[in-house]
């Protein structure tokens, strides 16, 4: 590690990792995790908070666990951190094991080097500013030889990078919730942990500040170079910020990608509706792809033959569903752009958004939510002609 915020302060960081060569080992390995709170109510859901969950995390990873409330993200987190023990399975930081069922191993939370930030951000409320983010070097200090104005440095640094300097004399509590949260972010970074667990930490801020937040937490990852693993149930959010995301429902992975692999070949029809908002229509396989042309020709709902890409090949007559997002749907005067794939519509609602309208059109008897730019207008009932956007379309198995 390098940079800020407490460069002064490396070696008691250091002091808590035992292994110099874990570089080249994953920084997080889960391996069959399971966890079952006893209070679970068993019926019609998954009695498992998490189940047998399995992912591998890579060093410098900014790695988003992304879904629905109660889908079992801080149990994965508080898991990693080890404030929860899992039923069974194993796992290891940078090659170290710090849970394992069968082998009866289980590392103390603060054996583990990392940093934590809660969705609940825990500031210490009779604390100034300034000792709630010198507390857990205090704490590590006593193990080490650094001196106060080390100790100091190091704090100032970390509440400038969250723009909290001038208030370090204030006590914690006279702070809003945003600047709470900023505090809290401060505290677990001034320690310069190897991996950071985020758990919904831009939660209380307003719109524009959790902007200014995202980039500054992406910057100050490039720099301090932790292992990321943060926990949100806005996708944009997890799109905008993540090497990968693990879409989760019902304490199990659906997929895990690259933000745009997620977006644009979703694995199936939960990952494709949650992440974005995407219009699914019944449709059935025409013709398989050909040599030299990649997509398959379905017949759908919509009426027209349609192209459509898939994960795998997909043979003809095969019920699936075809998926298209709303933003890759072109409205046209009728007659004005006319191809073998374009459609004729209704509009059925118009809605100006600002930056963008949003349209229903129904094109033959199904309707379409269509995302346009804002200068796109048309007046309810207007025909339209609908085209999608090439290699927009994506099947799913049905
Ligand atoms: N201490 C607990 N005792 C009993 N059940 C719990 C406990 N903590 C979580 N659960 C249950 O485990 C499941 C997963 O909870 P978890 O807190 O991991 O979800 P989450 O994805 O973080 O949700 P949110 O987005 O609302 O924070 C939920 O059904 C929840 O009710
Ligand atoms: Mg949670």
């Amino acid at each position: 590690m390098s940079g800020t915020p407490s460069a002064a302060l490396k070696g008691v960081a250091d002091a808590e990792s035992d292994d110099s060569a874990a570089g080249t080992k994953p920084a997080i390995v889960l391996d069959h995790i399971v966890k079952t709170y006893a209070s679970e109510p068993k019926q019609g859901r998954n009695p498992r908070a998490v189940d047998d969950l399995s992912l591998t995390i890579e060093p410098g990873e900014f790695f988003t666990l992304l879904g629905p409330s109660g889908c079992g993200k801080t149990t994965t987190l508080r898991s990693i951190a080890g404030l929860e023990t899992p039923d069974s399975g194993e796992i290891s930081l940078a090659g170290r094991t710090v849970y394992g069922s069968s082998a009866g191993i289980n590392v103390p939370s603060n054996k583990r080097g990392i940093g934590m930030v809660f969705q609940s951000y825990a500031i210490w409320p009779h604390m100034s500013v300034f000792e709630n983010v010198a507390f857990p070097l205090r704490v590590r200090g006593r193990e080490s030889r650094s001196s106060a104005a080390e100790l100091r440095t190091a704090v100032h640094q970390a509440l400038e990078t969250v723009e909290l300097d001038a208030y370090a004399k204030r006590s914690a509590t006279q702070l809003s919730g945003g600047q709470q949260q900023r505090l809290a972010l401060a505290r677990a970074m001034v320690a310069q942990p190897e991996i950071m667990l985020l758990d919904e930490p831009l939660s209380n801020l307003d719109a524009k500040l959790r902007d200014t937040m995202r980039v500054e937490l992406k910057r100050l990852q490039a720099e301090s170079d932790f292992t990321a693993v943060y926990v949100t149930h806005d996708q944009t959010e997890a799109l905008a910020m993540s090497t990968r995301i693990a879409v989760m429902q019902a304490g199990v992975i659906q997929q895990i990608g690259a933000p745009r692999e997620i977006y644009e070949h979703p694995a199936n029809a939960f990952v494709a509706g949650f992440i974005g908002r995407t219009n699914f229509v019944e449709a059935e396989v025409l013709q398989s792809p050909q040599p030299g042309v990649s997509t398959h020709l379905v017949q759908s709902a919509l009426g027209v033959p349609l192209p459509a890409r898939s994960a795998t090949p997909t043979p003809a007559g095969t019920a699936v569903t075809l998926c298209v997002r709303p933003e890759n749907i072109r409205l046209t005067a009728p007659a004005e752009q006319t191809t073998a794939h374009s459609m004729t519509g209704r509009v059925l609602s118009a809605q100006f958004l600002g930056e963008l309208t949003e349209y229903t059109v129904c094109v033959n008897d199904t309707a379409l939510l269509v995302r346009a730019e804002a200068d796109v207008r048309f007046s309810r009932e207007s025909t339209v002609t609908v085209a999608f956007a090439a290699d927009a379309t994506w099947l799913l198995p049905r």
